[in-house]
């Protein structure tokens, strides 16, 4: 009887334990104190996961090779949404002491622990999407999001940043055979990602500036970016869709910025079509200018001109009245 209150009390302490060593993600940032200690804390993981630790390991003996594919980028990782974090919020206790312990790895946190509300929201998105309905057993949320890496595309802001950053995503698995087989190994074969897109002029240039989720997810959603990938026949193809005076992207891709560069970048768009791409997209702002500019010129020079011969013919009559 008392052995089991004991248990139960135990049980509950650890589950107390376990929930306040979770950092939530609505917790208030670490106090500059916290922070120190957490970078104390990384610095030790990373004199052997990171590339200067794997140049000089702090001691002997250690499986380099393995290491090799293990490392984190300090400054990369300071720099992201998870830069202010001890790497075992997320990883657990027991990697402090190398070798680690075999059931380290059954430490690991998912998103969904520390980000339950906005991953409930994204989680049925993702669950409608080609890749959950196709892989359900190994795709995840960490498939597409390296935690160490990821940046909040509103702290981002410049798009060409959000771009690289988005597209590295989809890049790394339909741009690599290793990858692509290695998440669907009984699957077809990679489909080539050039040609599919060939219709789309300089389709990798158009891959600088424009996100893959931009035609592959639905556009219903403007308040933010949908996780729901399409099959492709639902894909967008429309050159208008984003090549127009009001484009889809300054709900999206550029809803970060503010609408003056918005419009620069909208601006950009149109200066480069109406160079004869496609015919009557797009309204454009300098040539509108331009036009101004003449127009001005022409009526000043025709008035000027007026004015002068009107100058001059009042003083050629005058002369002629003398
Ligand atoms: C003394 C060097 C060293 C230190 C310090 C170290 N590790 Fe490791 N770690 C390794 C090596 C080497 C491997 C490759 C596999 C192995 O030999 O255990 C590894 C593997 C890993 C792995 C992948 C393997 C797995 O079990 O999933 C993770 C995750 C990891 N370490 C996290 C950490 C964290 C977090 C810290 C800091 C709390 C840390 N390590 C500190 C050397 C180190
Ligand atoms: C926000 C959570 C989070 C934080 C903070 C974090 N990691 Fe990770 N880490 C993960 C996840 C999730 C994975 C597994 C990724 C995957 O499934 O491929 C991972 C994988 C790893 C791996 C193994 C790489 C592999 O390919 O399996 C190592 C090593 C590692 N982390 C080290 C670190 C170190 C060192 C730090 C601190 C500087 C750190 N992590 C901070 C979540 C985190
Ligand atoms: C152990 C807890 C933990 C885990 C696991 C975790 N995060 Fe976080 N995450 C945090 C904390 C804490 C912050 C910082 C909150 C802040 O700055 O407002 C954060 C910040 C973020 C942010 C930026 C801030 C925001 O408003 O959303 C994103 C995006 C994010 N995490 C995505 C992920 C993804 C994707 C995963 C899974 C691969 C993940 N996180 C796993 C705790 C976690
Ligand atoms: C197929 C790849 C993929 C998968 C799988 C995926 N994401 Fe994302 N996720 C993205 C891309 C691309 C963005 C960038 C959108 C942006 O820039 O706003 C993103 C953005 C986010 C953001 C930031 C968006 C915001 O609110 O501003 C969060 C948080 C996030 N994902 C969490 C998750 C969670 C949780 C899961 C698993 C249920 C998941 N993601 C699965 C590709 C993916
Ligand atoms: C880790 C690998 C991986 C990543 C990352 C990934 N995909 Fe996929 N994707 C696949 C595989 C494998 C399939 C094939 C699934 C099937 O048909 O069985 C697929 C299917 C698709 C399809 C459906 C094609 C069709 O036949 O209709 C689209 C569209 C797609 N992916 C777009 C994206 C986009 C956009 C991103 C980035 C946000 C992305 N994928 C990230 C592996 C990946
Ligand atoms: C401008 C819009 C647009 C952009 C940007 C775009 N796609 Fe597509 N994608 C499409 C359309 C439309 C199709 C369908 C083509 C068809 O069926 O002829 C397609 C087809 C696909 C398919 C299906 C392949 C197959 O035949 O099974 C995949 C996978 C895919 N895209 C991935 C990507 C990735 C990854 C990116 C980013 C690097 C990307 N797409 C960028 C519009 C786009
Ligand atoms: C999802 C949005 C989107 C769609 C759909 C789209 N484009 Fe684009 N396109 C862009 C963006 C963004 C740029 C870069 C503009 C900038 O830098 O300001 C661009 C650039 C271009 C360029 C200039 C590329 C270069 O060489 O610099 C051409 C040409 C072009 N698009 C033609 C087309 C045509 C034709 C279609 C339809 C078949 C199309 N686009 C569909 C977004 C899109």
């Amino acid at each position: 009887m008392f052995a089991n209150f004991k248990n139960k009390l135990c049980g509950a302490l650890a589950l107390l334990v376990m929930l306040t060593a979770t950092a939530f993600a609505d917790d208030p940032p670490p106090t500059p104190e916290e922070l120190a200690k957490i970078k104390t804390a990384n610095a030790e993981c990373l004199t052997c996961h990171s590339e200067a630790g794997l140049k000089k390991p702090p001691k002997e003996g250690l499986d380099l090779k393995k290491l090799r594919n293990y490392l984190v980028d300090p400054d990369t990782f300071t720099a992201s949404d998870h830069g202010q974090m001890a790497c075992s919020k997320c990883h657990g206790d027991g990697y402090d002491k190398h070798p680690h312990d075999a059931k380290a790895k059954e430490g690991l946190s998912e998103c969904q622990d520390c980000h339950a509300r906005k991953a409930m929201r994204i989680e049925r998105q993702f669950d409608k999407s080609v890749h959950a309905e196709h892989l359900s057993d190994s795709f995840t949320c960490s498939t597409c999001h390296d935690p160490h890496v990821m940046t909040l595309a509103a702290k981002l802001r410049d798009p060409h940043k959000i771009v690289a950053q988005d597209n590295k995503i989809c890049l790394d698995c339909h741009d690599s055979d290793l990858a692509f087989a290695k998440i669907a190994p009984e699957k077809k074969k990679r489909p080539p990602i050039d040609e599919i897109h060939s219709w789309l002029p300089n389709t990798r240039l158009h891959w600088q500036a424009v996100r893959c989720i931009e035609c592959h997810t639905p556009t219903e959603d403007k308040l933010s970016l949908s996780h729901e990938i399409l099959n492709k026949d639902k894909a967008e193809k429309k050159c208008a869709t984003c090549h127009s005076a009001n484009t889809s992207l300054n709900a999206r891709l550029y809803r970060h910025l503010a609408k003056e560069e918005q419009n620069k970048y909208g601006f950009l768009n149109s200066v480069i079509l109406s160079n004869s791409y496609v015919v009557g997209a797009t309204r454009n702002p300098s040539i509108d200018w331009i036009v101004i500019g003449l127009f001005v010129a022409i009526v000043v020079g025709v008035i000027g001109h007026g004015l002068v011969r009107i100058i001059t013919t009042r003083m050629r009559r005058s002369k002629n009245h003398d």
